[in-house]
């Protein structure tokens, strides 16, 4: 279980620019679910799911995975944490443009210790299913927007991580992509995989186990 503990975020803290992104959030995070989180632009969805990734810090607040609080450890211990438990899907996809789609979904396993290719097979089966295979080996310049989010979304299942972040990640995809992202998301969670969603993808919101609704910072 992930639970988060009164975190609140304020960028840009004493200066002329303050702003609180999030505040005094709780929420408990049942492994095997999908948690979903909506509200309107500009509500906290990516501060929120970037602090409980572990990728940004809060200002206050404890995030605590399975009984561990977590914050207190250094950025390498939290570094490793992430490399070997999460997988993160970003809304701004940041994949390296000038690599090809299959670099990008195997490039980061040069950093943890593993064989790139023992991770091939994997990486292929996940391409298919998500009908880009045929779009393997272009750089991902020349890829669409939908298909840059599902390379995004194949580079962050590669390890078959526990937890799964994932920002918006059907805002670029057409229905039918939409339809195949869900239902990977549903067979991750029968698997016992958590996944973390903020989204405002009605279907998506259809089969999340949680719903939080958010606004201005706070959850409603
Ligand atoms: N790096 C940043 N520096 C300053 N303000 C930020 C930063 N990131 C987000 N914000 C502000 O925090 C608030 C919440 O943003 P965000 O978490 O991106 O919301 P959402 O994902 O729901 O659109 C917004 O007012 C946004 O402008
Ligand atoms: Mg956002």
């Amino acid at each position: 279980m992930i639970e988060v503990r009164n975190i609140t975020k304020i960028y840009n803290k004493g200066k002329p620019n303050e702003i609180v992104a999030i505040r005094e959030i709780n929420m408990k995070i049942e492994d095997g679910s999908i948690v979903a989180i909506t509200g309107p632009s500009g509500c906290g969805k990516t501060t929120l799911l970037s602090i409980i990734g572990l990728i940004l810090t809060p200002t206050y607040g404890e995030i605590i995975y399975d009984g561990e609080s977590v914050l207190k450890f250094s950025d390498n211990w939290k570094t490793n944490f992430r490399r070997s438990k999460i997988g993160f899907i970003f809304q701004h996809i940041n994949l390296l443009p000038q690599y090809t789609a299959i670099e990008n979904i195997l490039l980061p396993l040069y950093s943890m210790n593993v064989n790139p290719s023992q991770y091939m097979e994997r990486a292929i089966e996940l391409l298919s299913r998500l009908r880009i295979l045929e779009r393997a080996k272009y750089r991902v310049e020349q890829l669409s927007g939908g298909e840059q989010q599902r390379v995004a979304f194949i580079r962050a299942l590669i390890k078959d991580p526990d937890y799964i972040f994932a920002d918006e990640p059907t805002v670029f995809v057409d229905e039918e992509t939409s339809r195949i992202i869900h239902g990977l998301i549903q067979e991750l969670r029968d698997r016992g995989k958590t996944i973390v969603i903020s989204t405002h993808d009605s279907e998506l919101l259809k089969i999340a186990d949680k719903v939080y609704k958010m606004a201005s910072g706070r959850l409603l």
